[in-house]
């Protein structure tokens, strides 16, 4: 039996080098100490036949053999668990340094960039925003604005009539009219926003296009500080280097009226395609507010001065961004959109 033993120590860890799975390592327990047809438990078993004077010394080998072996199991299962684990970690390895998909974030639409950096700069100029309705009245679109009733803008064709009485506003200078009501002087205001005009879409002109409004009226203003603060605010949007110019106009609301020119950024000034040779490009109209404008909202018109001024914002933007189609803002097509 001692013999026996030692050939099952021999085999078990023949058998026990071969096992690479703790599947294998418990099939191996299994064949050694299994109730029934374990090697060793079988082994043990035999012992009954063992002579009393033989008995202690194989008991005690026999004994001793299972303890051995079954440490063997214990230890060799846990090295098995640690491989495992380090099998796993490696194959579920995560590289973090990998770059990571990247997420489509949207940005602003270029007509509200451009509105808003013009807010930003009259902002910082103490100007501040104001709001009104894209559905007027003649009154606040043509009447009070000194548009007088046979005036061409007030037709049909370029105006949308909501009905006898309502319209589309076709400028945001009614928004003039409404603060000028509410407020009493000092005021200086901006008016961002949505007109419409009935004009059939092309290269320059949308049915549906934004301005900004502005007015400003106090004691003591001039025709002087307009400008200033035109040339400011076009040199700060456009570039420093940028050149004003004032050329008399008309506008029902402003007297006098001017439209006013920029030096052209492409040639600076000596002529070419965008400027059509000219080296200057309308901007905006402007004007000092006409006394009778005054009348309608009951500001005394020896007392009080000001000056007003209207921006396209579809305009600023093409200049800016030598955009030669203003059909393009509103075609929601990427890969215009996606260059600003
Ligand atoms: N309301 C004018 C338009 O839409 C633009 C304009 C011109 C506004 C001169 C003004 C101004 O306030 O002074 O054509």
């Amino acid at each position: 039996m001692l013999e026996k033993s030692k050939q099952i120590r021999n085999t078990f860890y023949e058998e026990a080098n071969k096992a690479n799975s703790i599947q294998e390592l418990a099939e191996l327990r299994d064949s050694y100490f299994g109730r029934k047809r374990g090697l060793l438990t079988l082994l043990m078993k035999q012992l009954r036949d063992v002579t009393p004077d033989n008995r202690a010394e194989i008991g005690k080998e026999l004994n001793e053999l299972k303890l051995e072996l079954e440490s063997a199991l214990e230890r060799m299962k846990g090295q098995l668990e640690v491989q495992v684990l380090n099998d796993r970690l490696a194959s579920e390895q995560v590289d973090v340094t990998l770059p990571g998909n990247r997420r489509l974030l949207g940005h602003a639409h270029p007509l509200s960039q451009v509105g808003n950096e013009i807010e930003d700069i009259f902002y910082s100029m103490g100007y501040s925003i104001e709001d009104g309705p894209e559905i007027e009245t003649p009154y606040y679109n043509f009447e009070a604005l000194n548009i007088p009733e046979h005036h061409p803008a007030r037709d049909a064709q370029d105006t949308f009539y909501v009905s006898d009485s309502l319209l589309l506003r076709t400028h945001t200078s009614p928004v003039q009219i409404r603060t000028m009501e509410t407020r009493r002087p000092p005021l200086r205001i901006i008016c961002p926003g949505r007109v419409f005009r009935h004009d059939n879409p092309d290269a320059t002109h949308s049915p549906v296009f934004h301005q900004v409004e502005g007015l400003a009226v106090d004691e003591g203003i001039t025709f002087a500080d307009l400008k200033g603060t035109l040339e400011y605010f076009l040199k700060a949007f456009f570039s420093e280097r940028t050149k004003v110019r004032f050329r008399p106009s008309y506008f029902a609301f402003t007297e006098p009226s001017a439209e006013v020119d920029i030096s052209c950024f492409v040639c600076s000034g000596k002529g070419c395609r965008i400027c059509k040779m000219s080296g200057w490009i309308e901007v905006l109209g402007a004007g000092m507010v006409n006394p009778a404008v005054f009348n309608y909202v009951h500001y005394d018109p020896e007392r009080y001065t000001g000056f007003a001024f209207g921006i396209g914002i579809e305009r600023f933007a093409m200049v800016k961004y030598s955009i030669s189609n203003i059909q393009h803002f509103y075609e929601s097509d990427l890969r215009f959109l996606e260059q600003f």
